[in-house]
């Protein structure tokens, strides 16, 4: 099954082998890994990712679906090409800290104010903290399959089976105040929080890492109302969503106001970011002039809002702010879950196409698909055969995770998709 793969990727080999020996696994974030071993990139232009061996790839994978505009697009790097001359970090505060502050809010109202981090789980982290701080309350919930990154308290119930801990290192005390809810089951989750008094609900409104799986509209609308029965935050964990289901992201997509808004990947415009954003009530729990020790919130980082992601995302979101590029983009992924579903179907494969706006995946089984539990209940082994069989034919998903399309995706590229697939599906 390897062959064609370990033909073209004789550098890469070889590459492997070598960081093995300074890079747990050869890379760099454990997900990277894939078997017999990841290719090593050497450039990325548009919708191409080329590896060390000269190969081309069509990336769906997009930088973990950060590159909404494709790779380097030039109008971002033009801006940052001129940043670059004005200093890379000032740790002071600066203008386009002000100005991108402005631009969130202009896309999604809701977000009144805005603190800027340098990865979405630090801003997840300080989300949670903020809440906790604001409602005085230590319990938060989560959902079944989402994912939030690595912050200690919300890296629980990510992967099936929920009830093993996803990480070695994670204390009792860190996670012990954090429920699991089961996704797309508002009766359910109202059950597992009765009687407890809780400070927030986070939810990633399409799951990403739990396999594109969307979340239903009565569903966000009804825990929106329990939420607000019950005097609970809800943060929207927007880091995949923002930006792309829509200019004001899910908030917009499903007509849900979230209390507190999380984002990441396109925000930073292809530069590391995070940020954590709210109604100005919430937010002024960070504010040292008006709280104190013990009463106010900490939030900070060295590298927070340097100028040069400022920049990228400052221009990355004027380009994304009428939503027309946005919507073009959500016309193409409905096509393409149709179209994929349909070559698997023509071909006698169970399959079914989750995802939603520009984000599309395939998994392979039967059953409806409405939570992580049926995600992971699907074949998984059989997803990473097709990624892999993909990759091999000049395709970049990585395995089993969610594609995204850029503004950059041309027709050819979904052609090739559409003919990798096909030839696939033919074989199994
Ligand atoms: C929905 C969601 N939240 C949070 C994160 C964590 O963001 P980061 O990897 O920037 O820490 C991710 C990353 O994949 C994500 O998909």
């Amino acid at each position: 099954m390897f062959e064609k793969y370990l033909s073209k990727t004789t550098k890469s080999m070889a590459l492997y082998e070598h960081a093995k020996r300074v890079l747990p696994a050869g890379v760099s974030y454990g997900i990277r890994y894939f078997e017999p071993y990841p290719f090593y990139a050497a450039k990325a232009k548009g919708s191409k990712l080329y590896d060390v061996d000269g190969n081309e790839y069509v990336d769906f994978w997009l930088g973990h679906t950060a590159l909404i505009l494709g790779h380097s697009p030039p109008t971002v790097i033009k801006a940052v090409k001129e940043q670059l001359e004005n200093g890379t970090h000032y740790g002071t505060s600066h203008e386009l800290e002000i100005a991108l502050a402005e631009q969130i809010q202009k896309m999604v109202p809701n977000a009144e104010m805005t603190r800027f981090t340098n990865s979405g789980t630090e801003a997840n982290m300080y989300a949670t903290r903020l809440a906790r701080a604001y409602t005085s309350r230590s319990k938060i919930a989560k959902f079944e399959g989402g994912w939030h990154g690595g912050y200690d308290a919300l890296h629980i119930g990510v992967k099936h089976p929920f009830n093993i801990p996803e990480s070695a290192g994670l204390t009792a005390g860190a996670t012990q105040d954090t429920i699991l809810l089961p996704f797309n089951d508002l009766e359910g989750a109202k059950k597992r929080l009765k009687n407890k008094e809780i400070a927030s609900i986070i939810i990633e409104p399409v799951l990403g890492a739990g396999g594109g799986v969307p979340a239903e509209k009565e569903f966000l609308k009804g825990l929106r109302e329990f939420c607000d029965e019950k005097g609970i935050l809800l943060i929207f964990d927007e880091v995949i969503t923002g930006f792309r289901l829509a200019s004001g992201g899910a908030q917009q997509y499903y007509d849900v106001n979230a209390d507190i808004t999380v984002f990441g990947k396109i925000l930073g415009g292809g530069f590391p970011v995070g940020a954590f954003c709210g109604r100005k009530e919430i937010m002024e729990r960070l504010d040292t002039r008006i709280y104190e020790r013990p009463n106010y919130t900490f939030h900070g980082g060295t590298f927070t809002a340097n100028p040069i992601t400022m920049t990228a995302g400052l221009a990355t979101l004027k380009i994304l702010e009428d939503g027309r590029l946005i919507n073009k983009l959500n016309k193409l992924g409905q096509k393409i879950r149709t179209q994929l579903r349909e070559i698997f179907e023509a071909n006698g494969v169970d399959v079914q196409a989750t995802g939603a706006a520009s984000l599309f995946n395939i998994q392979f089984t039967k059953e409806e698909v409405k939570d992580a539990n049926a995600v992971f209940g699907a074949d998984r082994k059989k997803l990473v055969d097709y990624h892999l069989a993909l990759i091999s034919n000049g395709i970049f998903f990585l395995p089993t995770h969610t594609g995204t399309l850029s503004t950059k995706h041309s027709k050819e590229d979904i052609e090739k998709l559409f003919t990798e697939t096909e030839k696939y599906a033919k074989l199994h």
